[in-house]
């Protein structure tokens, strides 16, 4: 195969780009900013993200995957075809590309995105299922008949899989993720300390002194908001036993939706399960306790996947090498003329 091999995770929070025998290429959040008066594009990324919610109105910034849908079309379109344009711009050979897109997405938008990867220059393009990209980027065989479970905690959505020979076998997602711990977070500090924060301040709190389990050691952090009653600024002590009370509801929708694909299993597989455990992979499994939360409620054993943010990219460019023996065994590799819906949907193109 003279191409490269693209995997591409189309993430809520971001975009993760692996080529491979290079690796991790691109790893910036989804959102791009624009110029508000002529509408080109100023920045798309990192550059994009920082001006997020701090711009004037001379700059807007989409972040066109947050909550799991595809909210803005055409700049998801934008945030894609610059990438690719940046990894093969100068290349003589279209590269094959695998994408994987969020768990919440349309029919008719996965579609949408295909044919914009293609449009992009891709010889091959397909989609892959999220829980199957993470289980390769873990390190799980897809020969192995042995069943296992993917919880993969991103920023819109949590999804939860059994996987067994390269094919999903039950599955679930929930809003229980990164994006709803942080309205969570703010709602709390609202409620119990009348301090209003930014989504970005709140996301700091999280990743800083969230924890899924109470910390024996508690650590607290400073912060700065607004008095919810005087609208003045405000520069607060916040600690980790109120951020994981803050956190509590959305990490309770997580084991529920674990039980609910539980219950959706054969018991061979349940067995499988308990020999093999959960593993977590996602943004989320960065939380601190989560691997001990996530068990302590199931009674599985469960463990966090080594660069658990990269796992799902990492797996939707090794997936390429696989994509035969996972074919042959009933796996589908959505083409656009897979896609559900494709008939319904030709007169809207
Ligand atoms: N150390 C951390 N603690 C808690 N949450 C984290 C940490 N690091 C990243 N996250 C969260 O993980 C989420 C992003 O995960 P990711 O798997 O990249 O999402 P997506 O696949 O939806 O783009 C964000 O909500 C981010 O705040
Ligand atoms: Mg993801």
């Amino acid at each position: 195969m003279l191409g490269m091999n693209i995997g591409i995770d189309l993430g809520t929070t971001s975009t993760i780009v692996y080529v491979e025998g290079k690796g991790i290429v691109i790893s910036e959040p989804s959102a791009i900013a624009y110029d508000t008066e002529t509408g080109g594009i100023m920045a798309v990324g990192k550059k994009a993200y920082d001006m997020y919610e701090k711009c004037p109105d001379s700059v807007y910034v989409v972040r066109p995957l947050e909550n799991g849908v595809v909210s803005d079309f055409t700049a998801t379109q934008h945030i894609l075809k610059w990438y690719l344009n940046k990894i093969c711009g100068f290349s003589i050979f279209k590269p094959n590309i695998i994408v994987c897109t969020p768990s919440g997405i349309t029919g008719l938008e996965k579609r949408v995105i295909l044919d914009l990867v293609t449009a992009s220059g891709a010889g091959k393009a397909c989609l892959i299922d999220e829980p199957l990209a993470a289980s390769i980027g873990a390190g799980f065989d897809v020969h192995d008949p042995t069943g296992i479970m993917i919880v993969d905690i991103g920023g819109g959505t949590t999804d939860v899989a059994v996987i067994s020979m390269g094919n999903v076998i039950a599955s679930t997602s929930v809003r229980g993720a990164g994006n709803m711990f942080d309205e969570s977070i703010r709602n709390y500090l609202k409620r119990e300390r009348n301090i209003i924060v930014g989504k970005k301040t709140a996301e700091d709190i999280k990743t800083k002194i969230g924890c899924a389990v109470i910390r024996q050691d508690e650590v607290t952090m400073l912060a700065h908001g607004k008095d919810y009653v005087s609208n003045l600024p405000t520069f607060f002590e916040v600690s980790s036993v109120e951020i994981f009370l803050a956190m509590r509801d959305g990490l309770i929708q997580i084991t529920d939706a674990i039980t609910k694909v539980l219950e959706q299993t054969s018991p061979d597989l349940i067995n499988d399960l308990y020999q093999k455990g959960i593993c977590i992979t996602g943004g989320g499994g960065n939380i601190l306790g989560i691997a001990e939360f996530i068990e302590g409620q199931t009674g599985i054993k469960t463990f966090v996947a080594e660069d658990c943010l990269n796992c799902v990219a990492k797996g939707t460019g090794l997936a390429i090498k696989d994509m035969e023996f996972l074919a042959n065994n009933g796996y589908v590799f959505k083409t656009r003329e897979q896609i559900k819906g494709y008939n319904e949907l030709d007169d809207l193109s």
